[in-house]
């Protein structure tokens, strides 16, 4: 139960939400079809890609990789990316632009989890099938299906690997950290969080962590955006609150690679001790950073995967038969649970990097 409500959206009451989840779902048993799974269509047909802002190296792979697999699979591809400063409304017009074209799947990595009603509503009144890719969509009964990596397993594997990276250079705590997530129009930055306090809390309540500054709340910690600049500037000035003269800073918990690398460049900038900080993505730089022993982690979810599973999808939708899920309680929007394909995350410090990249010739490169 727990899960679910950590996995959907924060603000409603967790019985309301459940109570409106179960109701919701069950009013639309068999409704799916409304997107195009009942009947297929073309072979050929226009599939399209709505994606944010570039605010990670993922979103740039999953571009190109979008392109190139769903044009081998014999689609039309229209893929799009979202602006940095109007990310919202670029992404409201692209997936109405899609619909318009005559899209018959529309797969969107949501720059704002709750202002896409509308455009997919839209989406399936036209008779397109909605995926949300990597993100969920909320309060919205018009998404079909979410793949996407397990996100709230992705919060758990940085909590333990901030506890794991801590308890390495220092065995017995009390452990200073400080926490940081990601942007809160984002559905995911919730999950990821709870994820990893579901590790960290019971630690932080038995004294044996301490959050130096006392910022625990998600609205505290929360970096607009998912920016470099405004996790830097929140470093520099927890740093100047908490961490002036010899007072230590054991570990970090960061959401990704981007904002992990802000933090460590603003602890070296006020000539501290780089302390045990996590990340995700497995973006080249923050590997690089793991393998000169700065950095202590990163998250891999194999964007090639993700990507893989997706056009799978649309494949299936082509065929007018049900795509492949395998999870039907986790990802509550709000309004209804949505049918999910979840793809397991797998941590990575310097000890597996290898390992974890054997098959990815460009990071695997880095760890030789
Ligand atoms: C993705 C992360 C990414 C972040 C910022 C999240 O929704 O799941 O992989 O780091 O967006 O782009």
């Amino acid at each position: 139960m727990r899960r679910i409500i950590t996995r959907g959206i924060a603000a409603v009451g967790a019985v309301a939400l459940l109570a409106l989840g179960t109701a919701c779902s069950n009013d639309r048993e068999g409704s799916t079809s409304s997107g195009g799974d009942a009947k297929g269509f073309d072979k050929d047909a226009l599939i399209g890609v709505a994606l944010p802002a570039k605010t990670s190296e993922n979103w740039v792979l999953a571009g190109d990789l979008f392109t190139n697999g769903l044009k081998q699979a014999g689609f039309k591809a229209d893929v799009q990316y979202a602006g940095a400063s109007t990310a919202v409304a670029d992404q409201q017009a692209q997936i109405s632009s899609m619909v318009t074209k005559g899209a018959k799947v529309i797969v969107i990595g949501a720059t704002d989890a709750s202002q896409l009603s509308t455009q997919v509503a839209q989406a399936r009144q036209a008779g397109a099938t909605v995926i949300a890719y990597d993100r969920l969509i909320t309060n919205t009964p018009d998404v079909d299906y979410y793949v996407a990596f397990d996100n709230f397993k992705v919060g758990q594997l940085q909590g333990q690997a901030l506890l794991d990276g801590m308890k390495a250079k220092k065995p017995k705590g009390p452990w200073t950290v400080e926490l940081f997530s990601g942007s809160p129009d984002d559905n995911n930055s919730k999950v990821f969080f709870d994820g990893a306090m579901s590790v960290l809390k019971p630690l932080i309540d038995k004294g044996d962590i301490v959050v130096g500054s006392g910022q625990k709340d998600i609205k505290q910690t929360a970096i607009q955006g998912w920016k470099a600049e405004n996790a830097q500037q929140r470093m520099d000035s927890l740093l100047t609150s908490t961490y002036h003269g010899a007072k230590k800073l054991d570990g970090v918990l960061s959401p990704n690679d981007t904002l992990a690398r802000a933090i460590i460049t603003s602890v070296k900038g006020a000539g501290k001790p780089v302390p045990v900080v996590t990340g995700q993505d497995s973006e080249v730089e923050s590997v690089k950073s793991i393998m000169a022993g700065e950095q202590y982690s990163t998250i891999n979810k194999d964007t090639r995967k993700l990507v893989a599973e997706t056009v799978n999808m649309v494949k299936s939708l082509q065929k007018g038969a049900k795509p492949q899920i395998n999870d039907t309680k986790s990802y509550n929007n709000g309004t209804k649970v949505v049918p999910a394909y979840l793809l397991p995350p797998v941590i990575v410090t310097k000890q597996n990097a290898a390992e974890a990249y054997a098959s990815d010739p460009k990071l695997s490169a880095l760890t030789k």
